[in-house]
């Protein structure tokens, strides 16, 4: 347990530092000279990295970038204003869903825009 949430937050560190790098702005990590990760990352740098890091706790259930496999439903392909309105209604209570509802309780809606803007910047543009 322990091992593992070590590596969980080696990882926030590495994505965080691969997309802010010391001293430049989160926009130079998408310039063309320097790409960090992959598009995807490089394209939420330019939301904002914060809602990258709020999104990995999504990613264990949703999958990489949102493309889950199994029964669960990918958020990828989703836009930003869809899946801000469904963590809102899950918050809510409008919508119920056993995991969601938990899951949504947890962020402020400040959070759960910045998750939003994240996941929908990874389908965007393509
Ligand atoms: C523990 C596993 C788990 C985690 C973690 C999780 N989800 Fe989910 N998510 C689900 C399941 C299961 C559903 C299907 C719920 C249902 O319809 O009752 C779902 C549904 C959704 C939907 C609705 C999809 C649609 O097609 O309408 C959205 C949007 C969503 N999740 C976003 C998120 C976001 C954003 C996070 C991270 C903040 C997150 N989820 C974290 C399991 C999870």
């Amino acid at each position: 347990m322990t091992a593992n949430l070590r590596m969980w937050l080696t990882a926030c560190a590495f994505s965080a530092a691969a997309l802010v790098p010391a001293g430049g702005s989160a926009v130079a990590a998408g310039s063309a000279t320097h790409k960090p990760v992959g598009q995807s990352a490089a394209r939420a740098a330019e939301v904002n990295p914060r809602g990258l890091v709020l999104s990995l706790s999504c990613t264990s259930c949703h999958g990489t970038d949102g493309k889950s496999v199994g029964i669960i439903p990918p958020i990828y392909g989703r836009s930003k204003d869809y899946i801000e309105k469904a963590m809102l209604d899950f918050k809510s209570g409008a919508r119920y869903s056993t995991v969601m509802s938990r899951h949504a309780k947890g962020y402020s809606d400040d959070e759960i825009r910045l998750i939003a803007e994240y996941f929908g910047s990874l389908s965007r543009n393509k």
